[in-house]
């Protein structure tokens, strides 16, 4: 499954192209199959049907645990690291992952829990969510994990949405400093949702009080005390789902982004493979948390399919210093270090002296994921990180996309900073202009909207319960193309830039927030007529977010009281990390004879290219431009 060299990548890369069935074939071949595929991709990519590995029959947990038994028995799987640095780090062998996991399995079973039914996980980067994940892929559930930074009116959407029968969670968690009242999100939540019949609750936190309900919820560490270490694998088609996770689009709703079985194994672990170029007996570091695509494919999936061992951090990279990082890069002597822009940016700020201490001897390559990395960050990381000896991998994929679609295989693909550079073995991207006519570097680079033209294992197959949404979101703006959201840039020898989201989805820190979604919550409020989100640049997140605010006429409270009222309802409603950075308040916006607001208008204000505005001969009201300019925030 490994390529060795550029020479082998554009070989293989060529013949992945021409011949995706016998390419993806042969990669599945590696994997233990109950009954192997009737065909490798059936259905039909341009009318949005399709399938990979049809009538193959596999357990994701089968290759990613029991066929690592006996001989990995001993073998670290999973390494541990607290919050705090005092606290005792904690290991699982990949016979103890396995035995925790059946235990964690037949608990679910007892529980009434069956193949597709869904699980809600809302948990702390602690093992137990790694077990919690597994254990449903185990029996054939679907876990809907749902990161621990969103509010209980979130969470409460994505488990009435995925109609989950059990929620697994913790009684609290402290990140940082931050402690986060997981269970009483969580019953907060349960208020709103009818589908939840058992809570199962992970003691985190041993001296906080616990909120209970007798009849519905349960301790995590009584219901394993008595649970069997043996379970089967469940057989499972390669096309039964294997998870839903929730993302933001550009209209209000989250989208239910539904993962099948057996083409996400196996690109989940060719990519993990390939791009980290992973060697046997490597420590691999993944900085995401499971609530996200990157902690599912390449915290857990991805690196337990290849047998590695990988370490989930529950902290932050500040705490209790902006040394952090590296003080974990050099205790478990990390081989592999996957992270995202925001967090380099943050710590280049903090100035170098936090590297003086660390020797980071131990590292082999470096990866960025979750937006583009500026020339700036990229230097640092490969320079003061990598000491210019690690290559330094800048993946783009997305939740939809499963595993990384764009990158460098480490050491073999020549880097180019900010570029992600070329496409993996069975991926085509394009780039397309307006009219979806694709667009050929010839002697120049071409910049355009960045699109897929055929399918890949790793591909989301549908949304949950949704598949007209699926297809209008992805799939009808270029017929016949999977349509990514991004900008992008291609040079004449195939290197792509990615250059950012080009639909009304902002990415703060790495994290996808649709605007629609936030100007819904901010005009529930009753002193909001009007609002628009924007995204504005960040020299730290990459972007932020920008409200804009009509309010109703005669408020009694000041401009000041309503933006902090604005940023408490966004916290609530959704999560403290969608909090707009700024709320501006206005008379009105900049509107088109049909009403229609014109975003293009405002996202240039920002940017303060106010002699660039573009064509403003549909603007019905072009006096508010120069009020708007005045009371800029930023
Ligand atoms: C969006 C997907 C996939 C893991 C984390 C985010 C942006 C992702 C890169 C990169 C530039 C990137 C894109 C994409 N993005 N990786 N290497 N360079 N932009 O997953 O939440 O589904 O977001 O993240 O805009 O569309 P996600």
């Amino acid at each position: 499954m490994k390529i060795n060299t550029f020479e082998e990548y554009k070989k293989v890369y060529k013949e992945s192209i021409e011949n995706p069935d016998a390419f993806w074939g042969s990669i599945a071949e590696n994997f233990t199959w109950y009954k192997k595929w009737d065909k490798v991709f059936s259905g039909d990519f341009v009318n949005v049907n399709f399938r990979w590995f049809k009538g193959g029959q596999t357990n994701i947990i089968e290759n990613a645990i029991t066929r690592h038994l006996p001989a990995r028995a001993n073998q670290t799987a999973i390494l541990w690291e607290p919050n705090d640095p005092n606290e005792p780090s904690r290991t699982l062998t990949y016979g103890e992952l396995d035995k925790e996991v059946s235990k964690f399995a037949n608990v679910l079973k007892k529980l009434g829990v069956k193949k597709g039914d869904r699980v809600g996980v809302y948990m702390p980067m602690v093992p137990e969510a790694a077990i919690a994940m597994l254990a449903c892929a185990k029996i054939g559930a679907i876990h809907s994990v749902v990161f621990a930074g969103f509010s209980a009116n979130a969470l409460a959407g994505r488990l009435n949405d995925a109609e989950a029968k059990i929620l697994i969670t913790a009684n609290g968690m402290i990140r940082g400093q931050k402690f986060i009242p997981l269970k009483e999100i969580s019953d907060k939540a349960l208020e709103q949702n009818n589908s939840v019949e058992k809570v199962i609750v992970y003691k985190r936190l041993h001296d906080i009080e616990t909120p209970w309900n007798n009849s519905r919820d349960l301790w995590w560490h009584e219901l394993m005390a008595d649970a069997s270490d043996v379970c089967e694998n469940e057989k499972m088609e390669a096309d039964d789902p294997l998870f839903i996770l929730y993302t933001s689009g550009s209209t209000g709703k989250p989208k239910g982004i539904l993962h099948a079985t057996g083409g996400y194994m196996v690109y989940a672990a060719y990519t993990f493979l390939n791009v980290f170029q992973y060697n046997e007996g490597d420590i691999y570091w993944c900085s995401a948390d499971v609530g996200w695509i990157t902690g599912h494919t390449y915290v857990l999936y991805g690196a337990l399919l290849n047998g590695a061992t990988t370490l989930m951090f529950e902290g932050t990279p500040m705490y209790p210093t902006p040394a952090r990082f590296w003080e974990v890069i050099d205790k478990y002597r990390v081989n592999i270090f996957y992270t995202a822009p925001t967090a380099i940016r943050a710590l280049m700020a903090k100035g170098d002296k936090w590297l003086s201490g660390v020797s980071l001897d131990s590292l082999k390559v470096i990866g960025s994921v979750g937006e583009p990395i500026n020339e700036e960050a990229w230097r640092w990381f490969y320079e003061k990180v990598g000491k210019g000896r690690c290559p330094l991998v800048d993946t783009w994929w997305q939740t939809e996309t499963g595993g990384i679609m764009i990158s460098p295989l480490a050491g073999i693909t020549p880097l180019r900073p900010t570029y992600a550079t070329l496409p993996l073995p069975g991926v085509l991207p394009v780039i397309l202009d307006e009219n979806g006519k694709e667009l050929v570097p010839e002697d120049n680079a071409v910049e355009g909207y960045l699109a897929i033209k055929q399918s890949w294992p790793g591909q989301s197959i549908t949304m949950w319960r949704n598949h007209e949404r699926f297809i209008k979101t992805y799939f009808s703006e270029f017929k016949g193309y999977y349509f990514t959201g991004d900008g992008a840039l291609m040079e004449p020898d195939g290197y792509i830039r990615i250059i950012g989201r080009v639909d009304d989805v902002v990415n703060v820190s790495g994290h996808r927030i649709g605007t629609a979604e936030l100007e819904d919550v901010i005009n529930k409020h009753p002193l909001v007529v009007e609002s628009a989100v924007i995204g504005a640049p960040h020299e730290i997140k990459g972007e932020q977010l920008y409200a804009f605010v009509i309010p109703v006429q005669n408020i009694e409270i000041t401009e000041e009281e309503l933006e902090k009222e604005i940023k408490k309802l966004v916290a609530e409603k959704l999560g403290a990390f969608a909090r707009p950075e700024h709320v501006q308040i206005v008379s009105n916006l900049p509107k088109t004879r049909s009403g229609k607001i014109m975003r293009r208008i405002l996202r240039k204000l920002l940017r303060k290219e106010f002699d660039n505005l573009g064509d403003t001969s549909t603007l019905l009201n072009p006096e508010i431009i120069d009020e708007i300019k005045k009371g800029l925030r930023i």
